[in-house]
């Protein structure tokens, strides 16, 4: 039986974007957020439930030295925030969460305060769905999973998923051949060249599927031991310095996949690729209107929302709540080329950025999902 619901007057059903947040610490656009505190094993955490119209909220869970409290909570607000949008342009059944830890995961993290944390998932029935983000791994959502029955992104050994990048990297994959038949007619980036920032976890397995698809690629890593992987297995590569350089020489494709930030002013007039498609999150350095997304259109290149292509880790996480099938969670982020042909499509007879066209079409799946907060099933 499902519990009777409860009407938030802070979810209207007509918009999920509430009044404009008053400053980065307002919590008033978000459902729920949960200060949680265990002194015993040094637990300081925060959880946000930002919205949960489409589905329970699923999101990782970041340990990071936050400086500050306000910090802190600024970033589970944020990250919350952008969990919803991401899994609705997924089109998963859904709605947006983040946790953080505060502390230095090298020194105060221990299986004690992982089982804190999992007690404190626990105790919100399911309103909450963890997985691993920065500073979490795989072995450490084998340990918050001995306290709640709501962390995935854990070991195969323990009915996990395991490492997400195979699917993060094969939906970006779909996105960039989206992007591809819709600049040039064609699901291909047979004969292109594309250029890789990053070629770590995402980056190296995205080299292999553009390989295979006949395109050839150059990448870039301040990791010299990362591009000499890379080399052993595929020696065709082309290399160069940097990112300045990737970004400045002809490429067809720019595939950021390194850290934040990848699209600043310089960057984008600088770029000689039609097309952006990366794995990075947060590449947009100025976000909203006149930001960073309009200059790229002023430029005439494509930009695939990142938060749209990397959403392949996001589905993989949440297949492993059905009992993790690899075939069926490719399926889903197969479906992420049909996702990015839409928005860029959308973007085109609206005359917005491709970025505005992905939030709005999540905001509008939010906003036809449940009027009430989502509550499990007793
Ligand atoms: N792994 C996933 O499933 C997943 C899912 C969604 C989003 N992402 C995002 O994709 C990006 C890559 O993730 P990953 O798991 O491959 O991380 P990773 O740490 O394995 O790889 C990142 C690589 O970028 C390189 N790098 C860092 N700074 C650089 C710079 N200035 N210039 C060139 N190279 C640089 C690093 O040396 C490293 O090899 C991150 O932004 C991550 O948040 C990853």
């Amino acid at each position: 039986m499902t519990a009777s619901p409860v009407t938030t007057p802070a979810q209207p059903t007509t918009s999920i974007e509430p009044a404009a947040p008053l400053d980065r610490t307002d919590t008033s656009g978000h459902e729920q957020v949960v200060f949680c505190s265990d002194p015993k094993s040094g637990l300081r955490a925060i959880i946000a439930l930002h919205n949960t119209a489409l589905g329970p909220a699923l999101g990782g869970t970041r340990f990071y030295p936050y400086e500050t409290h306000d910090d802190a909570l600024a970033d589970v607000l944020r990250l919350s925030r952008g969990m919803s949008y991401k899994n609705a342009v997924a089109g998963i059944p859904h709605g947006g969460g983040k946790a953080v830890i505060i502390g230095d995961p090298n020194s105060i993290k221990s299986p004690e305060l992982l089982r804190a944390f999992g007690r404190f998932v626990e105790s919100l029935g399911g309103r909450y769905v963890t997985a691993c983000d920065v500073g979490t791994y795989v072995q450490d959502m084998d340990v918050v999973a001995e306290t709640t029955r709501f962390a995935t992104g854990r070991s195969p050994e323990n009915g996990g998923a395991g490492d997400s990048s195979v699917l993060t990297a094969f939906g970006v994959f779909q996105g960039m051949r989206a992007a591809a038949q819709h600049v040039w007619g064609e699901p291909t980036l047979r004969g292109r060249k594309v250029g890789i920032a990053g070629v770590g976890k995402v980056g190296r397995i995205l080299t292999g599927h553009l390989i295979e698809d006949g395109a050839t690629v150059v990448v870039t890593d301040v990791n010299a031991a990362a591009v000499e992987a890379l080399r052993e297995t595929h020696p065709e590569i082309e290399v160069v310095s940097d990112v300045a350089a990737l970004v400045r020489g002809d490429i067809d494709v720019y595939a950021p996949c390194a850290l934040g930030g990848a699209l600043d002013n310089d960057t984008v007039e600088a770029l000689t690729a039609r097309i952006v498609c990366g794995g990075a999150n947060n590449q947009l350095v100025v976000e909203g209107d006149g930001g960073t997304a309009d200059r790229l259109v002023a430029r005439g290149i494509t930009y695939c929302p990142d938060f749209l292509v990397n959403a392949g880790g996001v589905i993989q996480v949440s297949d492993e709540l059905l009992g993790f099938d690899f075939d069926r969670a490719k399926t889903g982020a197969t479906a992420i080329f049909e996702h990015t042909l839409e928005v860029l499509r959308t973007a085109d007879e609206h005359g917005t950025s491709p970025a505005a066209a992905a939030d709005h079409i999540a905001e509008q799946r939010m906003a036809a999902g449940s009027p009430t907060i989502w509550l499990p099933t007793r």
